[in-house]
């Protein structure tokens, strides 16, 4: 594992340059991309160099690693939403090859498909993860088995309330999520974690320091060949 401890804006910067050098050596690279709030500075960054034509998004394919059970793709809280109005619409990329697992479309077949459709595009690339308080990556949340695909998870109570914040109350977010297994993110040729804010330090000292185990589902990364851990000091605040 590499660990880089820097601010957040470093984090976006250093990061985004991971992406200009894949794509110079492989435009039509296959990208996991992740949601949430810890990418947002990061999706900032690569939509400023598409724009300065110092990175192009035309030719690659791209998978999210989740989305709500329950949440047509026009939801405001969708993450097909969030993917269009934070990178998607705001880059070159061909909106026909970026792919958000169905949170309409549960059954085996739809979630085995989303397996499939990652491996005929040739296997990810490079995978974005952030890190849930749990340890989470994905909505693998703990317990999940370290050999898991693309599948339906509850999400935990804890989970939701974290993510009500972007909903009106804690009712009205999802029970249930689709989500790439541990497996299907362990496969990724090279992986990203980002990691900001003192919430997410015991996640990140049990990531980095604690057991590989399903109790903590990011642990597993530490048996990944190529994983850059970008930390800011509140996440690393415990190492
Ligand atoms: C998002 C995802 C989740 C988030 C995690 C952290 O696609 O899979 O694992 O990365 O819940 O969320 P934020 O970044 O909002 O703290």
């Amino acid at each position: 594992m590499k660990i880089i401890i820097a601010s957040s804006e470093e984090i976006a910067k250093s990061a985004s340059r991971q992406y200009v050098e894949l794509l110079k050596e492989k435009p039509n690279a296959v990208l996991g991309f992740a949601t949430g709030s810890t990418p947002l500075p990061l999706y900032a960054e690569l939509v400023s160099l598409c724009k300065e034509g110092k990175l192009s998004f035309k030719d690659v394919t791209t998978f999210n690693l989740d989305e709500y059970v329950g949440l047509e793709p026009t939801h405001d809280q969708s993450y097909r939403y969030f993917m269009n109005t934070n990178l998607f619409d705001l880059v070159d990329v061909d909106k026909s090859r970026t792919h958000v697992p169905s949170g309409i479309d549960t059954s085996d077949e739809a979630l085995a498909q989303y397996d499939k459709d990652i491996a005929l595009a040739g296997g990810l690339d490079m995978q974005l993860l952030g890190i849930g308080c749990n340890g989470h990556i994905g909505f693998n949340e703990p317990g999940t088995p370290l050999e898991s695909l693309t599948h339906v998870v509850e999400l935990t109570q804890n989970t939701r309330e974290v993510n009500s914040r972007l909903f009106n109350d804690i009712g009205e977010v999802p029970t249930h999520a689709a989500t790439m297994g541990i497996k299907t993110v362990m496969n990724a040729r090279k992986i990203i974690l980002i990691a900001t804010g003192a919430s997410k330090a015991q996640a990140m000292f049990d990531t980095i320091k604690g057991p590989v185990s399903s109790a903590c589902p990011a642990s597993v990364l530490q048996l990944h060949p190529d994983v850059t851990v970008y930390m800011d000091k509140d996440a690393a605040a415990l190492l």
